[in-house]
């Protein structure tokens, strides 16, 4: 099954609106010459109006960092999906860090995930075990559960715009990555089989399923050698131009 690698640099809370266009800067025209693989950026929302003005005619997308299943109302802080449609392609949801320090649940997630679709937004939604349930031999439930939950009530049509990121949350930002082998499998084990039983085979084999949790430049290629492992969301090394350019190109192969 041939799909094409989708890498996405989330930036987490960090670069103000300055720093944000300093960064696209350095990596344009470089990262908009690397077709093959689809390159995503996900600053900070209030530098968003000014990275999709400077991305709009590169072929590089823009995506946020989270996005709220009302449109309009009395919910401080948040952002709606209506607000995101003409910034933004991609909307990260479900991170590990909203799920652990904002309590975002499989609920909230599946919201977002629909509001986004519906808002014609491609979600990029992340899964992913803690190192506690990873040691009590918990990663296939929770990883599956994440996955019948959070994609729940969606129609097979929609699915096919929602690329799963597959992080392993004692890898994210930890400098240590779980091996390229044991990622795949969870992949294989708990991701692409519960895909498989929602929206049929085929769409669980075309679903874009990336790996996330400490990618750099020099363990890039080795993930994007698995079978199953269809590009990165990428954090720490996606604030560096170089880097985040080098795990591009590995994941043209
Ligand atoms: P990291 O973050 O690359 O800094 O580990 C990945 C992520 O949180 O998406």
């Amino acid at each position: 099954m041939d799909r094409v690698p989708c890498i996405a640099g989330n930036w987490k809370m960090n670069k103000n609106i300055t720093e944000a266009l300093q960064l696209v800067e350095e990596m344009l025209p470089r990262l908009s010459e690397l077709s093959g693989v689809e390159r995503v950026v996900c600053p900070p929302f209030i530098a968003l109006p000014a990275v999709a003005e400077r991305l709009k005619d590169e072929d590089v997308f823009v995506g946020s960092q989270n996005v709220h299943w009302k449109e309009a109302g009395a919910f401080t802080g948040e952002i709606s999906p209506t607000m995101l449609q003409d910034l933004c392609t991609f909307a990260i949801i479900g991170h590990s860090e909203r799920r652990a320090y904002f309590g975002e649940t499989d609920e909230t997630v599946n919201l977002r995930v629909r509001a986004a679709l519906d808002h014609g937004l491609r979600p990029i939604v992340c899964v992913g075990e803690t190192l506690e349930q990873r040691e009590a031999g918990q990663t296939i439930d929770v990883v599956s559960t994440q996955v019948s939950q959070g994609f729940a009530d969606i129609s097979k049509e929609d699915f096919r715009r929602v690329i799963v990121a597959y992080e392993p949350i004692w890898a994210i930002g930890t400098g240590k990555a779980a091996t390229p082998e044991d990622a795949n499998e969870t992949i294989v084990a708990s991701i692409r089989p519960v895909l498989t039983s929602m929206f049929g085979e085929d769409i669980a084999q075309a679903t874009r399923i990336q790996y996330g949790g400490s990618v750099k430049s020099g363990n890039a290629a080795e993930f994007f050698q698995q079978p199953d492992i269809d590009g990165a969301l990428v954090g720490g090394a996606s604030l560096r131009a170089d880097d985040f350019i080098a795990i591009v190109k590995a994941a043209r192969g």
